[in-house]
């Protein structure tokens, strides 16, 4: 299954791809934990940016820096029979390029077209208050090129308009041990199965 985890920074999805994976390490479950942007070359060249670019400067940057982690990550996983759970993915070029003036839609539908699809979503949705109060304490009170209020607030109200049937809208305010049974949950009724022995 292709498992993708979204959301503002400051929700809690990295924390939740990581439990989700030690989950499927000790049960024994195949599987690749990823990110993006990615550790490739051009997914470098992103986090080492020290100032924001255009929308479409980024929307071309990100996608370039897709289509290397899809060819070197996620499609030998697939194809190796692994889960794939991967922290961010093309709803996040909509949220956040969309933030900046683009047509999400467009964003999405262009992604679509050229890379794999994902199985399932999950969507870790906070209030702008409890993410901006994470990020401070996490990494004390650095905040990158991407975080700032009015910019987070903007990527929310995107993520809010995004209907994709794949999407499963999780409460991330509740304790992270409850999201991830709730995360669970979903999988086993997509026909995953999670069980011991
Ligand atoms: P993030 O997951 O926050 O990385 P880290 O946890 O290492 O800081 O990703 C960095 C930023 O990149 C994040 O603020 C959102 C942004 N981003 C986009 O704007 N478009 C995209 O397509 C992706 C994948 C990320």
């Amino acid at each position: 299954m292709f498992i993708v985890f979204e959301g503002i920074d400051g929700s809690g999805k990295s924390t939740q791809a990581r439990i989700l994976a030690d989950t499927f390490e000790s049960l024994g479950i195949p599987y690749v934990l990823t990110r993006e942007p990615s550790d490739g070359i051009v997914g470098q060249k992103i986090r080492n940016l020290t100032t924001r670019l255009g929308p479409r400067e980024e929307f071309r940057l990100f996608l370039e820096d897709r289509l290397d982690h899809v060819q070197r990550v996620v499609a030998p996983a697939i194809r190796d029979g692994k889960h794939v759970i991967c922290d961010r993915y093309y709803y996040s070029s909509a949220a956040y390029q969309g933030a900046q003036g683009m047509d999400p839609i467009e964003i999405i539908e262009e992604n679509r077209s050229r890379v794999p699809v994902p199985d399932i979503v999950f969507l870790i949705e906070v209030p702008i208050e409890t993410a901006l109060n994470r990020i401070t304490l996490s990494r004390s009170g650095r905040f990158s090129i991407f975080e700032k209020r009015k910019d987070l607030e903007a990527v929310a109200r995107m993520y809010k308009t995004f209907k994709d049937p794949v999407i499963k809208r999780i409460d991330g305010e509740k304790p992270s041990a409850e999201v991830h049974l709730e995360i669970v949950g979903y999988l086993k009724k997509a026909g995953l199965k999670i069980c011991k022995g």
